[in-house]
């Protein structure tokens, strides 16, 4: 007999293991998970800007049908604001409800009314009435304001070497622009959702997140609970990218579930979540370029400006991308932050490169425009061979494979260089493109892989599937590590009981979840190879990452791709329109080429959407958002997304086991340039702010 060697999984198209679940049903969400004498609680949010809440009239809200409490901060449990959470930090104090009768933004929770049905908790929440001593409020975002400071966030603030000044002096081609990007919302199609209740003395939440031992730990230190009391469930999870962590709801349905001694669900609506599930702050960039006649540069400064709250530091920095993507004699780049009166801001599908791809990448086509070179001959000109602002070597980079593969597809060689010169009718036509980069890392986690009785394999760890895929992907990863298919493995997610695990972040989590799976079932390989016999229960192998994260090199690890975009802008209208999107991508082995494709396009599909749609409006006189819904926030629709193409070159991260770089977030880095850029080839005009619509157009 002879035994054919089984083909690898990974590398294969998957389609969801999960999916007949999510389409027939029977998947369920965190809002739709029955408990018995489950109470619903709505939040109240406060309709000022900045002040005190003076008094709360709660007799009344009590007296109506089937309201059981009125939490606020007169009778609500005090909780840890002081300890450290994810990243080393103290954690933003907006999720510690009800601490105290200040106000810091317009939308800010003052109340949770507990009743009977969600409908009763609404009307009452509505009906609570809240004196306020109003304070002045300052929601006026710009980056000339002497405020603006240095903030390190997860990265230093500043960084720079050599003589700017000078170095721009020196130039023969000097670009100095501003660029802007306006406050942007989250909207995952589940909105946030959370129940609690206590279960024999541990604390039960089934929530939507994006790491259930995320939550688990936050809760645990915020009510000053032992983490082994707590336990943080979210199988299914319906989209997040930033803004799935430990916020307002889950505090709420605790704290409730507490008082009451019965379980409790808190839902944000689609408007509560504009000022309770964090937002992508406003950018102001200055990108200042200084190159020689060839185009290499001898200057680059990026500095950015963004928006927090007066309660939480949060930076989004966008002048990190060009601490990764090009060096010159003189390099500088800074991260400022404005504290006004507004929500804290939060992590948004790549956090800083987004926005900050859209500056440098504008300003790099806008040089090579200067200069006459070719954008990508410019760019290739430009290529570190180490990290301009670390000095540390590239685990890999190939930028260069992707701009190649991409120019051949895309059909560049043809392109005729000049601006607003081509027309289809009353469109002009252009071409655009720019660079992709995004953060490769991975972060300790732990697994466990049993050796059921039966000849399959169950594999335990604590990952959130956002909807990128994961849950699939760590399935052909598992397969391969057992040298098994794939329908003998299930993979169980969402259970912060399965231990410390990476969040769904960073674009880490997959890599970082299949690392310590592959641990794991490596070595519970060597055991049944031995011939172990297996017991009812199974064998169960445990690992973790922590140690081999620690031991890894430093380098520059980070994933490149190349974007390209067609637009056609009418010139009666002001409309642009995506005609076609190609990108290419150097972003670690791929593991199930189904889902990347969709995690890349859907990327590419959110930067059209941040170049041509999204824009939320603070209000200055109420300091909230107006439109705060999907009718009134723009995002694309199917009808604004033309023919995506996605590929990827051959660029296998050499110190992952398998491979991985990550790709959750690198799809719209560099996207919102390239149809920019393809905005200026159609039209000789540069748009420097986002989102270009039509009344900018015209
Ligand atoms: Mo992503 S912005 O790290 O969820």
């Amino acid at each position: 007999m002879t035994v054919t060697p089984l083909k690898p999984s990974v590398g294969t198209a998957h389609t969801r293991v999960e999916g007949r679940e999510k389409v027939t049903g029977a998947a369920r969400y965190a809002a739709e998970i029955p408990f018995a004498e489950l109470a619903h609680g709505w939040l109240a949010l406060s309709t000022v800007a900045r002040g005190r809440i003076a008094a709360l009239e709660t007799d009344s809200a009590l007296a109506m049908p089937g309201v059981l409490a009125v939490l606020h901060h007169g009778n609500a449990p005090r909780v840890d604001t002081g300890h450290i959470g994810l990243l080393g930090v103290p954690p933003d104090p907006s999720a510690a409800l009800f601490q105290s009768d200040r106000v810091p933004h317009a939308g800010w929770p003052v109340a949770l009314v507990v009743a009977e049905t969600p409908e009763q908790a609404r009307e009452a929440a509505e009906a609570l009435v809240v004196h306020y001593e109003q304070e002045p409020h300052d929601v006026a975002f710009s980056a000339d304001r002497p405020d603006a400071q240095p903030v390190d966030g997860h990265m230093p603030a500043v960084t720079g070497k050599g003589e700017l000044e000078a170095e721009l002096a020196a130039s023969a081609v000097v670009v100095d622009a501003e660029y802007t990007t306006p406050e942007e919302h989250h909207n995952p199609m589940e909105p946030h959702a959370a129940t609690a209740r206590w279960d024999g003395g541990r604390l039960d939440v089934i929530d939507s997140n994006q790491g259930a031992t995320w939550i688990q730990d936050a809760l645990a230190k915020i009510f000053s609970l032992d983490p082994s009391a707590v336990r943080v469930r979210s199988e299914h999870v319906g989209g997040g990218f930033g803004s799935k962590g430990i916020r307002a709801h889950q505090v709420a349905a605790v704290m409730a579930a507490t008082a009451l001694q019965r379980p409790v669900r808190v839902v944000l609506t689609r408007r509560q979540m504009f000022s309770l599930a964090g937002h992508r702050s406003p950018t102001t960039q200055r990108v200042r370029l200084g190159a020689d006649p060839d185009g290499r540069l001898r200057a680059l400064e990026h500095r950015s400006v963004n928006h927090t709250s007066t309660v939480f530091d949060f930076v989004e920095p966008a002048a990190g991308v060009a601490r990764v993507m090009y060096d010159a004699d003189a390099h500088h780049t800074a991260n400022h932050v404005v504290r006004l009166d507004v929500p804290t801001p939060t992590w948004m599908r790549a956090p800083g490169e987004a926005p900050g791809a859209f500056a440098l990448e504008s300003a790099v086509d806008e040089l090579a425009a200067k200069c006459g070179i070719d954008p990508i001959a410019l760019r290739a000109r430009n290529e570190p061979t180490a990290g301009p602002v670390s000095g540390l070597p590239f685990s890999s980079r190939n930028l260069l494979a992707c701009f190649e593969e991409g120019a051949r597809r895309f059909g560049w060689a043809d392109r005729d260089p000049r601006p607003g010169v081509r027309r289809d009718g009353h469109r002009l036509i252009g071409t655009g493109t720019a660079a992709s980069s995004f953060f490769a890392g991975a972060g300790p986690s732990t697994a466990a892989v049993t050796a059921e009785a039966d000849g399959t394999f169950t594999v335990r760890t604590a990952a959130s599937d956002i909807g990128t895929g994961a849950r699939t992907a760590l399935t052909l990863i598992a397969a391969d590590a057992l040298e098994v298919p794939p329908d003998r493995v299930r993979v169980r997610i969402g259970d912060s009981d399965f231990g410390p695990a990476m969040i769904a972040g960073g674009s880490m989590g997959t890599r970082s979840w299949a690392w310590s799976i592959t641990v794991a079932a490596a070595e519970l390989r060597e055991r049944l190879a031995l011939g172990a016999d297996i017991p009812p229960e199974g064998i169960t192998v445990r690992s973790d990452t922590t140690e081999a994260l620690a031991a890894l090199a430093q380098k520059e690890r980070h994933s490149f791709g190349a974007q390209f975009a067609e637009v056609a802008v009418d010139v009666t209208t002001g409309e642009v329109r995506v005609r076609r999107m190609l990108g290419i991508f150097a972003a670690g082995r791929i593991v199930n080429p189904l889902t990347a494709r969709n995690q890349l396009v859907g990327g590419m599909i959110w930067g059209i959407s941040m170049a041509l749609h999204e824009g939320a409006v603070r209000d200055r006189a109420s300091g909230g958002n107006i439109g705060a819904d999907l009718a009134g926030y723009h995002v694309a629709a199917h009808a604004d997304i033309p023919h995506i193409e996605v590929d990827w070159v051959d660029d296998p991260d050499p110190d992952d086991p398998v491979g991985i770089k990550g790709i959750g977030e690198i799809g719209i880095v560099g996207a919102a340039a390239a149809i920019a850029n393809a905005v200026w080839h159609a039209t000789g005009v540069r748009h420097r702010s986002l989102p270009i619509r039509p009344d900018r157009v015209l």
